[in-house]
């Protein structure tokens, strides 16, 4: 008779203790023990996870246990020690972004090489990657992920800071040397500034040796921007955006706007460009952009356009670049990485109610229950 948990096993739904396999020897960062079940058509290592059965709020991610499987060819599973919540996972949350349902929720994570697929080579167990954007699925203590989008670590990076800076990182530097290469003498507008990804464009833009003009909701946030290095902060709910960036740049405007805030902030953004300006419309945090018709741009000579990380992360070389890029900025301080909120990966609910109600700062990370 068995007396400890048991599991509904999905590959003959026989009932079959759970016993604890050690898959490889722990690393000081991440005990390698895996849960598997043994039944009639073989064996299956199970994790906790966060999954989403139907769309709605933040009550809808579920803490619940799946299979995870073993890695196929040009695959590799890994365990994470630290997942990044970003507000894409909102999104997918409430449907703005479409997923089939059920899906497990997380875009971002770093971790340990449990497994590696047939043939694969130039990865093996032990590894520790970080890994950022497709696939969908890094709320879960382990994972399979493609092994060609995952980022060797380099040893001097703790694994927070990296799950902190892996999509928001890049992020930033796809916004600043590629959709729109800062230059120095440029002015910049960056709203969100004290947020995940706006904390790093600020101080990423300064160092660029632009002029940094952030927006903030609250004093608390104006501080953390000014200390990012923006040179003016305007709070958005006391201050007029368009009149203040106006005053600070004697009438001109901006060279571009990083707006990450979307249906309440576009108009006014459009607005504070100066000639030839660009609208870098990246994130819809308060809802997605009424249509900009074409010949608003006119009177301005303005650029618009709305980049997605993954679409200048494409290939293995974009992936490695940015990454290398983010990595060497956190290296020489020029980025310093706020891990402001962390919270059990079992409590992601809390995690996102606390993100959509703006009370975060900076980056946010879920840590595995078991890390
Ligand atoms: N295109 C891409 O590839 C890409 C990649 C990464 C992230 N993003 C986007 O970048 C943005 C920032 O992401 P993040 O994860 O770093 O989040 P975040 O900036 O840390 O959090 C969102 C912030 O947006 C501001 N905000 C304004 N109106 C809001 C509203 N109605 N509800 C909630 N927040 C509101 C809040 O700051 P205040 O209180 O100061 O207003 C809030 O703290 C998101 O829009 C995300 O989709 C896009």
């Amino acid at each position: 008779m068995t007396y400890g948990p048991v599991l509904l096993c999905g590959l003959c739904l026989c009932l079959s203790p759970l016993p604890t396999r050690r898959l490889l020897s722990p690393s000081p960062s991440a005990s390698l023990t895996t849960t598997t079940v043994r039944c009639s058509k073989g064996e299956m290592a199970v994790v906790k996870c966060i999954r989403v059965h139907e769309l709605g709020g933040p009550e809808v991610l579920r803490w619940e246990q799946v299979e995870v499987g073993e890695p196929k060819e040009g695959e590799i599973r890994i365990k994470n020690t630290a997942i990044g919540v970003n507000f894409i996972d909102v999104y997918y949350r409430q449907g703005v972004y479409s997923a089939p349902l059920p899906f497990v929720p997380g875009r971002e994570a770093v971790g340990v090489v449990t497994a590696v697929g047939p043939g694969l080579t130039g990865r093996k167990v032990g590894d520790v990657v970080a890994y950022a954007g497709n696939p969908m699925g890094s709320y879960a203590q382990e994972q399979i992920i493609p092994a060609s989008v995952a980022v060797p670590l380099p040893p001097s990076i703790d694994h927070n800071t990296a799950a902190a800076i892996m999509l928001k990182g890049m992020t930033a530097h796809v916004l600043l040397r590629r959709v729109y290469k800062v230059q120095s003498g440029d002015c910049v507008l960056v709203h969100a500034a004290a947020g995940g990804v706006g904390s790093l464009l600020c101080q990423w833009a300064n160092a660029l040796g632009a002029t940094v003009i952030g927006t903030v909701s609250n004093e608390e946030k104006a501080a953390q921007a000014a200390e990012d290095g923006c040179h003016h902060v305007i709070i958005y709910t006391k201050e007029d955006v368009v009149t203040r960036v106006k005053e600070f740049t004697a009438g001109k405007g901006v060279n571009v706007v990083y707006d990450s805030v979307g249906k309440d902030t576009y108009k006014g953004s459009v607005e504070c460009l100066a000639w030839r300006g660009m609208l870098v419309s990246f994130g819809q945090s308060s809802g997605r952009p009424d249509p900009i018709p074409l010949s608003d741009l006119a009177s301005k000579s303005l650029l618009v356009t709305r980049p997605s990380l993954m679409h200048y992360t494409a290939t293995r070389d974009e992936l490695l670049e940015s990454a290398g890029e983010v990595f060497a900025n956190v290296g020489s301080g020029v980025l310093r990485i706020r891990v402001n909120h962390t919270y059990p990966l079992s409590q992601a609910a809390r995690a996102h109610a606390d993100l959509q109600a703006r009370k975060t700062t900076g980056s946010i990370l879920l840590i595995p229950d078991d890390a």
